[in-house]
This record gives structure tokens, sequence and C-alpha cells, in this order.
């Protein structure tokens, strides 16, 4: 039958292209439900065709290869998965093949919530403390994680001494959604690439090469079964649970002993209304048989145990028309494009709009308005726009604003950054969020001008701009609530004090992209003033330290915005002697190419400032020398149309020693 063993093979290679995706880049290209009926569509053409199934079927193994880059370890026991029911009568099926099975011996079910998250084992050794984590990998082999899992909290670096003795936990490690938002919000302000759900996030945190970052991610690990010497220990899984529990492990508390495959329909139901209430996500209850003698006396096929089944909800998706695209401007200027969509219920909740997030998301999404979408709402996450299910007829290209939605100041997307912002830090969507930065501790340290203050300020039209900050009087803020005399004083007095802090400050308090503390306080000290700041062009402003050419254009792209140049130019700005090293090559401005032999460009400019001089990023007329080297390219060539002195190595060295 040539179609029939063309058709599976097809199957097969999407499967695995998914897989990939899936296990190994942790970016899925489709639902988990697209994925789910592909591969119940290939288990029903095998099951039809068993003389066609081959080793290296998807239905064969449990999920993808792990990544380079982490030690691979095996597990005691085979980490497998779940077989899935995807609706009452398949869990009707799983029921009554267990009682056949069971030969009509009574059993119960534990269920439990199934959350969205990854697979992990951590074992622990004689001693009780753990050792070692790994995550499921394709089930046989998995990536050691023990440093990153050690930071997740709800993980017990030892257990009380009557439950030592060699022993693994195996468990789902999740990011809970409030954590997930904030990662992903923060992203965004960022201007980096999302996250597309708490579980990828959760995937990508926990194997990451550093620690530190898994530490800042707020992860958290939900044990479910404890397994000596490879086994399952005790008599019950109910009873497992709860030794797990006396052990310090998280175990969800959010389960039940079900005497009848009805009390299980009733646990599925129950949670199915509620889940959009947990701090977590789950996409469905997973119910496994108590007793660990029957569950042994049912046993595994090759995918799964016979003992346990995966209900999965229904995804809350639903398909519906886009019909425009609107732009709103974040707190910090973040340009997010939403769409408008064709109002549509999905899983009882009607839902209008929903984020594209950035330019990139709608290339890759392959976006027009007019296009038919399938759109995804999970948890209490704003819901997204998964793929597009049809093209317009007539598709309208959908193109980021040049100009700000709110202020009319020009959009800009940096170097580096997925994100497109607006840059007038007066612009009134994120008035309120520069005010109160610069009036912050960390910045201006404006005594008493805290968020509140800040925001009746900004709402009742006192504040348009820092520089009204230096314009208010006292009886405008005796006028506010709940202010006396005497805090309003105080405040005025604050005010004041800003007014005579170090320029870095100010520099800091301006919000400039990648701008922080230490960027603020070289370029104060390396300019001197405001001034020479805003005049610098890139390549000068990369001449100072740490500055590179995407801060350098952050910079210059902030000074370039109309609204920006005003606002500095009715602001009082202190100056600040330049901290520059004095020499007998002050004043002098060298211009670097080529490789120099043996010294790197560092160290040749390091040379230069220790006694004076300045290193540029590009030739011009102002420039006083080009040290040239092997492979000098056009600055060289740019150097001799200027007359330019031109030095080679040894040129340089006189120089620096004459
Ligand atoms: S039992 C062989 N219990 O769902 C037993 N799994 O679809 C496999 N999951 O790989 C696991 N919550 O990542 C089990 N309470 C729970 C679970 C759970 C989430 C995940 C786990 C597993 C997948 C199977």
């Amino acid at each position: 039958m040539p179609d029939v063993n063309s058709r599976i093979s097809h199957i097969r290679k999407q499967l695995r292209q998914y897989e990939h995706e899936y296990y190994v880049l942790d970016k899925p290209s489709v639902s988990d439900a697209e994925y789910d009926d592909l591969m119940r569509n290939l288990e029903k053409l095998e099951s039809e065709h068993p003389e066609l199934i081959t080793p290296d079927s998807p239905t064969q193994r449990v999920g993808g290869a792990p990544r380079e880059g982490f030690r691979k370890v095996e597990h005691s026991s085979p980490m497998l998965s779940l077989d899935n029911a995807l609706n009452e009568g398949e869990l009707r099926e799983f029921d009554r093949r267990v009682r056949e099975l069971l030969k009509g011996e009574p059993f119960e079910y534990v269920a439990e919530l199934k959350l969205d998250g990854l697979s992990m084992a951590a074992r622990y050794d004689a001693e009780g403390k753990f050792i070692l984590a790994v995550t499921r990998g394709d089930g046989t082999v998995g990536e050691e994680v023990t440093e990153n899992a050690r930071t997740i909290r709800s993980i017990p670096l030892v257990v009380p001494e009557e439950f030592s003795g060699q022993f693994e936990v195996r468990g789902e490690v999740v990011m809970p959604t409030r954590a997930f938002q904030k990662l992903n919000q923060q992203r965004e302000e960022a201007g980096l690439s999302l996250y597309a759900n708490p579980r990828n996030s959760a995937a990508g945190s926990l194997r990451v090469l550093d620690p530190k970052i898994t530490a800042s991610r707020q992860l958290d690990f939900y044990a479910y079964f404890l397994l000596k010497d490879g086994q399952y220990s005790g008599t019950s899984h109910w009873e497992s649970l709860e030794k797990l529990t006396a052990m310090g492990f998280k175990v969800n508390p959010k389960r039940r002993l079900c005497q009848s495959l009805d009390e299980l329909l009733e646990f599925i139901r129950e949670w199915e209304s509620q889940r959009e209430a947990l701090p977590y996500e789950i996409d469905g209850v997973v119910a496994k048989v108590n007793s660990l003698d029957q569950q042994q006396r049912l046993g595994w096929t090759a995918r799964a145990p016979r003992w346990a089944i995966a209900f999965k909800y229904p995804a809350r998706q639903a398909e519906t028309l886009l019909e425009e695209v609107t732009f709103q401007v974040g707190r910090t200027g973040v340009i997010t494009p939403v769409a408008e969509l064709k109002k549509v219920n999905v899983s009882g909740v009607m839902v209008s709009r929903a984020t594209l997030h950035n330019e990139d998301e709608i290339a890759r999404l392959d976006l027009s308005i007019g296009d038919t979408v399938v759109v995804e709402r999970s948890g209490d996450v704003i819901p997204k726009i998964l793929q597009v299910k049809s093209k317009a007829i007539d598709p309208q290209p959908i193109t980021m604003p040049k100009q700000c939605p709110v202020c009319g100041g020009p959009v800009v997307r940096l170097e580096e950054e997925v994100a497109s912002r607006c840059i007038n830090i007066s612009c009134p969507a994120r008035l309120k969020e520069t005010v109160r930065y610069f009036a912050s501790r960390s910045v201006m340290d404006i005594d008493g001008m805290g968020e509140k203050l800040v925001d009746q300020l900004v709402e009742k039209g006192l504040v348009r701009s820092i520089a009204d900050v230096f314009r208010l009087r006292l009886e405008d803020l005796i006028g506010l609530e709940r202010m006396g005399e005497k805090s309003a004083q105080r405040i005025m007095e604050g005010i004041e004090k800003a007014r005579t802090r170090p320029l870095w400050r100010w520099i800091s308090g301006l919000g400039i992209p990648f701008v922080g503390e230490r960027t603020a306080q070289i370029l104060a000290r390396s300019f001197g003033s405001i001034e020479e700041i805003r005049r610098a062009d890139e390549d000068r402003l990369q001449a100072a330290e740490e500055v590179g050419p995407k801060i350098a254009q952050a910079i210059h792209r902030f000074f370039e915005e109309p609204h920006n140049q005003k606002l500095i130019e009715s602001l009082e700005f202190p100056t600040e002697e330049k901290k520059v090293i004095t020499g007998h090559l002050t004043g002098k401005t060298f211009v670097l190419t080529g490789t120099l032999d043996g010294l790197t460009r560092d160290e040749a400019k390091s040379m230069i400032e220790a006694v004076g001089g300045k290193v540029a990023g590009s030739v011009s007329k102002k420039t006083h020398y080009v040290v040239a080297g092997e492979d000098a390219g056009s600055k060289l060539e740019k150097a001799r149309t200027l007359n330019v002195p031109v030095l080679d190595k040894e040129g340089l060295f006189a120089l620096l020693n004459a």
C-alpha cells in the first residue's frame, strides 16, 4: 500500500520536526493540541498496519535528544511519559482496560493536577543530601542541571535524618504564572525576545549555563514520585506522596483519592472550571492507580505505564478575524502592537484583543490585517495569536508606526533590540514612570517624592516633564490630597537639594536606554557637561570607557529627539571637572586601525590615554594621528585623503615615549 507508507513517513517526518522544535529548541511552532492530533493519526495508522512500525517511529520513543553543552546522565530507570485521554470516552476506555487487567479487583485512583512544566529527577545520597538533578531528556538519558536545580527553593538540599538513605525524587519544574508575566514584561521593556508560555520559560530557565539566571527566575518544583533503587517504594502512591511531604518536598495538596471513575471525573470537572485561579498553569489531570502492587501487575508499554493516564483539557483556542492592529505605548516607551480581533468566544470567555509583542513576532507569524487567526487563552495571561489559519484575499500589511501614537515623537528601534520605542521621556504615556525614576533614591533622591505624589502631580497637570519638578511651588503642593504644610515644605527642600546633585545623577535620571548609574558616571567623567555629551557623535561617545556602538547609538538618538532637546535646554545641569589625565599628548586625538603586532587595541588605547591622549572611532579633520597596523582598511585611506599623519607601531611608541 504505497500511499499509506508515504503518509506514515510524512507524518513521522513532521512529528520529528515538531519534537525537535519542542524538546531540543524550546521553540514549538505548533500548539500541543495539533501535535497530539498528529501523533494520534500516526498511532492509528500504525495500529492498522503494524508491519510498518519501525524502531525509529516517534510512537516508539518518548522525546528528543538532549542538547549539547550539558553533561549527559543516564536515568536510574526510564522517565517515560503518559498516554493521553482527550475526552471522557477515552478516559472510560482506560478505566475499562485497568478493570479488565485487574480482573475485577477493587482499586483506587489518585487524581493529581497535571502541571505544565518540565519533569526532572533529583537524586539524594546515603546521608539524604541532594547530589544530582537531571532533566528528562529523551527519557533514557537527560541533562545534568544540578547547580541550576539547587537554586530552586522548593527542593530541599537535605532531608531529615530519619529519611536518609539513597533515593530519587521525580517531579515537575514550573514557573508560576505571575513570575512568567513579570519576566516577559521585563524582557519586553528591555527589548528582548519573549517566552511563548510558562513551560518554555521554565525549560529555558532551568537549562541555562549560568545558575545565577535560574536563581533569578522563581522556579518551583512539585514532587510526584519517590524512587528507591530505581523502584517506587512503599505500598501505595498516596502514601509515598505523604512521605515526600514529610521529607520536605513540595507536593501538590490539590489531589484526591478517588474510589471510582465518577469521582475521578468530578475532580477533573472541578479543576477545569477553577484552573484560571491557580498560580501556575495546568493542562490536565493525571490519574494513577493507587496500589503499587496493582501498578506492578498492570506494568508498562514501551511508551508509558498502563496504570496511569493524562486527561488533557481541551485547548482554549478559537479562530477569528484580525480586523486591525493598534499600538500601545508602555511605561518605558516600548511600543506594543495589539491585535484587534472580531469578538470570539474562547472556551467561555469573550476575546477581542491579543498582544502581538513586537515587529519580529508579526513577521514570524507572517500576519496581515484580514487574516483568519488562531487565538489561545492560557491562565490569566493575555490571549495570544498562535498562527495564521488562512490568509486574507486582500491582505493589508502591518507596519510599525514611525511616530509615537501618543506624543507624535519619533519611534526608534535600537540596535540589537526587538522593541520599537518612543524615546521622548516627556511622552504622556511614560511621564509618570520618568518622573518616579528621576525622583527616586538612586537617582535625584528627592525626599518625600514617592509614587503616589508623582501620580497626583502628573494627573493634575502640575508636572508635564521633569523640568516642571523644579518649577513646583509650595502652594501647588499644599493643594494636594493628604498634604500638610510641613510635608510640602520638606518636599520643597528635597527639590532644592536635588538641584545640586552631581552631573551623573542627572544623566542617569534621563532614562536613556542602556545608560544606568555606571555609564552615567563614565559619561559625566569623560565629557564634563551635558552639552559635550549632546554634541558628541557616535564615534566620540564610543571613545568613552565601556561605551560600545549600542550604547552610543542610544545616547545619540536620545539627544536627537526634539522633545528631549527642548527638555534638556530647560534644565539647569551642573558641570563637572573632566577627569582626563593630562600628559604630553593631552588634546591629541588618535584613531587606531588594523592589527598592531603584539599589542591589542585596548592596550594601545590605555597607553595613549595614560599620557593624556584620546582615542576616537573614526577619522576626521580633527584627528591628529592615525595608527595603522596590518590589514588597515578605509580609515587609513581616509587619513591619506585628509592628510592626517599615519604612524606604525614603532612611530606610536616613539611618540608615547617622547
Ligand atoms: S506522572 C511515568 N504526574 O506530564 C509517569 N506527570 O504527560 C510520568 N506531569 O512527563 C509522570 N504533572 O512532565 C505525572 N502530577 C503529575 C504530573 C505529570 C505534570 C507531566 C510530566 C510528564 C507529563 C506526561
